[in-house]
């Protein structure tokens, strides 16, 4: 059995040219070279390795879809039904979800749990719109994204989802402001705006004082602060995190899990993936998975109160 749906399109070269004022990084004052690959996601570092994950070249956005305000009231932000993803190895293949079904309503604070191998990172890639699903429907905020094209489902993932990683995944170069920025470079927000949400983002998450400091001038706590104030500065529908205290040491973790609580009580949707029953414990509902499948969710036992 082989992946049915179409697969994410591999990008075409290493660099895109970036000549419009509204996506250079710079202001438009010269030519720049922006990577393709979007910087803020991971290079294929996972299991589930990514699939190329670019975003077009300029233009953004592709205006696939109008954007809205906000998910309206009473449209899950996830509404997965019936999902499944089958890695093609060679002769052999992988049933890496066989099924899964999963509802998270605007709001929530949901952990996802499970041993390695249950398809977490697989989850995540789909919930994150960075891979497609072999068979059933994924609406992201009422958007089937199930079988969008990576152009679409790039500019879905600019518009909609912060992500927040384990590598933090910040550019070494740029200060934290930059860095904070780049989701608004690419979605092509002026560069004025641009300055003044990465440092009201950067505010928010205590950083105020940082914001000209560059990654390796700031500890591992500060630098996935950074991280979240970059998740949080386009205003997204759903805040993503692949166990982002996996590289913290304990006061660290103690102070992003607070942030992320903070996030989540200012009324955001936020979906926390680790295997650690104690940062689990921060979120309100936890879901766990188990070969592929939904083992149990906290807010079913709860008899489906969410
Ligand atoms: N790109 C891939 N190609 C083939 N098999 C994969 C790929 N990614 C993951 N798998 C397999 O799918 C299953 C689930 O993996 P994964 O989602 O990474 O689990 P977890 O994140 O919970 O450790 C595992 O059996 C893994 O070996
Ligand atoms: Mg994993």
């Amino acid at each position: 059995m082989t992946d049915d749906r179409r697969r994410p399109a591999a990008a075409a070269g290493p660099d895109v040219e970036v000549t419009s004022a509204s996506c250079s990084a710079d202001g438009g004052h010269a030519t720049r070279r922006l990577p393709v690959m979007d910087p803020i996601l991971p290079l294929g570092g996972t299991a589930a390795s990514t699939p190329a994950v670019r975003l077009p070249a300029v233009g953004m956005p592709t205006a696939a879809t109008p954007p809205t305000a906000g998910t309206p009231d009473g449209v899950p932000v996830i509404d997965l039904a019936d999902g499944t993803k089958t890695y093609a190895t060679g002769p052999s293949s992988v049933q890496a979800l066989r099924g899964v079904t999963l509802q998270v309503d605007r709001g929530e604070y949901v952990a996802i749990m499970g041993p390695s191998g249950s398809g977490k990172s697989t989850l995540m890639h789909i919930l994150g719109c960075l891979d497609v699903l072999s068979s059933g429907t994924y609406r992201l905020s009422g958007q089937d994204v199930s079988a969008m094209s990576e152009v679409d489902l790039a500019e879905v993932r600019n518009r909609r989802i912060g992500f927040v990683f384990q590598q933090f995944n910040l550019l070494a170069s740029l200060p934290a402001w930059r860095n904070v920025e780049l989701p608004l470079v690419y979605a092509g927000v002026e560069r004025r705006v641009r300055r003044e949400r990465a440092i009201a983002a950067l505010e928010r998450v205590g950083l105020a004082d940082r914001v000209e400091h560059r990654p390796g001038e700031l500890s591992g706590g500060q630098q996935q602060r950074v991280a979240v104030a970059r998740a949080l500065v386009t205003d997204p529908d759903l805040v993503l995190a692949d166990e982002p205290t996996g590289n913290l040491d304990s006061a660290s973790t103690d102070d992003i899990l607070a942030l992320l609580g903070d996030v989540h009580t200012q009324g955001r949707t936020v979906v926390l993936i680790t295997h650690e029953a104690d940062v689990a414990a921060a979120a309100r509902r936890t879901v766990r998975m188990r070969d592929g499948l939904i083992q149990d969710d906290t807010a079913v036992l709860a008899g489906g109160v969410r």
